[in-house]
């Protein structure tokens, strides 16, 4: 007898009516009409199952502070940059785990199952990232939580900062970052850039750095990490986060850059969120987006996925780690509202985020973990347009969250609608 079974899914491929069978926290079937019987069976009776929202870039350490020690007064980033300054000093590990704990606890009710958090190392203490080793561990069995190791205030702008970020390399977080736009010159930025990604090399650690997020039509980082991921071989293991500047660059600059990303191997990581919110804050109009280059990005065959980067902290006064919100803003700031344009906003935040991290085993197919989410959509489309409620989110088979389904009872003249804001085509 089979663990669990799903009947009647829509998959995001569009195949509607299918059975998902589940052995030993793996899928072992995914066919239309399985007849094997399951000790526990779940109807979705036509509603999307999907593999598990990944977020590729987010921020777990500041997450929830929102107000401590007091709120961003202008929203820019500078003022955000600013206000977390003001916060390290008073952080504790406990504060820290308390705050993650709970900004967990809402992903997996939003059925993210994998995120990507960078962890600021410029804070000799390190005890953000002792916090975050800790939480890692506590909720494996529930998501995979990969951390980068963030040197906030400049790799080699902040005194010490390059000592931190080994020490927390040696600590056990996964992945090297930087911050090379932010380092004093475009010089230094680019000798950030070699140092950590020889870092990388040495240790055989991926890179994921936050890249040219600015405004600044004329930095050169994304090329410099492109050509320092080539040279030391290690495609498909470095990762551009934001690369806003492309937004801003010149068109010709930009047509030789993409093929330079491709041949290099890398990710582009967008966050649509916080990149509409906080670029383009010294234009009048017309203002820019802010936005790296997505729809071009993917044409040029380049993996692209999407962070959430903040949930209620310095820089962001918003958000329920919804990685659908995410998706829905992208789409919209990229005007990639075309059918097809809309599934690849949709695999922005699953299946192109579980091949940023690297995660192995993700997806439908027989053999893969059995982690699935089963939404009150019956679509993509209406996934995204409603970012509805994560009835079952299901992780190595077994039933982690559940939500009562959202209907709203209307009561006109004594006569009762029913409404779900689901519509026929879906
Ligand atoms: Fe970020």
């Amino acid at each position: 007898m089979l663990d669990l079974v799903i009947r009647g899914a829509s998959l995001p491929d569009g195949r509607r009516g299918v059975d998902i069978a589940v052995q030993d926290g793996r899928i072992v079937e995914t066919a239309a009409g399985i007849t094997a019987e399951a000790a526990r069976e779940i109807a979705a009776d036509g509603c999307l199952v999907t593999p598990p929202f990944v977020d590729s870039h987010f921020h777990l350490d500041a997450a929830l502070t929102y107000g401590h020690p007091r709120v961003n007064r202008s929203g820019t980033l500078l003022e955000g940059i600013a206000l977390w300054g003001e916060l390290k000093p008073h952080l504790t590990v406990e504060a820290i785990q308390e705050r993650a704990r709970r900004l967990c606890h809402w992903s997996i009710a939003r059925g993210t199952l994998a995120i990507r958090s960078h962890v600021d190392v410029s804070d000799p203490r390190l005890l953000a990232v002792q916090a975050l080793l800790e939480i890692r561990e506590e909720f494996r069995p529930y998501l995979d939580l990969q951390l980068v190791a963030f040197p906030q205030d400049g790799y080699l702008r902040s005194a010490g900062c390059a000592e931190n970020l080994a020490r927390a390399l040696d600590m056990g977080v996964d992945v090297v970052g930087g911050i090379p736009h932010f380092e004093r010159t475009m010089e230094e930025g680019a000798a950030s850039i070699k140092a950590l990604c020889e870092l990388a090399a040495e240790r055989g650690l991926p890179v994921d750095m936050h890249c040219d997020e600015s405004d600044d039509p004329l930095s050169r980082h994304v090329e410099t990490l492109a050509f320092h991921t080539r040279r030391l071989a290690l495609g498909g293991r470095v990762t551009g986060s934001h690369l806003t500047s492309m937004h801003s660059m010149d068109n010709y600059y930009v047509s030789k850059l993409l093929p330079l990303m491709k041949e290099a191997g890398m990710h582009a990581v967008a966050n649509p969120l916080i990149n509409i919110t906080l670029q383009g804050r010294h234009d009048t109009y017309p203002k820019r987006r802010g936005m790296t280059r997505v729809k071009e990005l993917l044409d040029a065959g380049i993996n692209v996925s999407f962070g959430h980067d903040c949930v209620m902290d310095p820089w962001y006064s918003f958000g329920s780690h919804d990685m659908l919100e995410v998706a829905h803003m992208g789409l919209h700031v990229a005007q990639m509202t075309g059918v097809e344009e809309m599934r690849r906003m949709f695999a922005a935040v699953t299946t192109n985020g579980a091949c940023t991290l690297g995660l192995e085993n993700y997806g439908l197919a027989p053999g893969c973990h059995a982690d699935l989410v089963i939404l009150q959509a019956g679509d993509v489309q209406e996934a995204l347009r409603l970012k509805p409620v994560r009835l079952y989110v299901i992780r190595r088979g077994r039933v982690i969250s559940h939500t009562p389904s959202s209907v709203a009872q209307l009561d006109l003249d004594g006569s009762p609608v029913a409404v779900d804001f689901r519509h026929p085509a879906a």
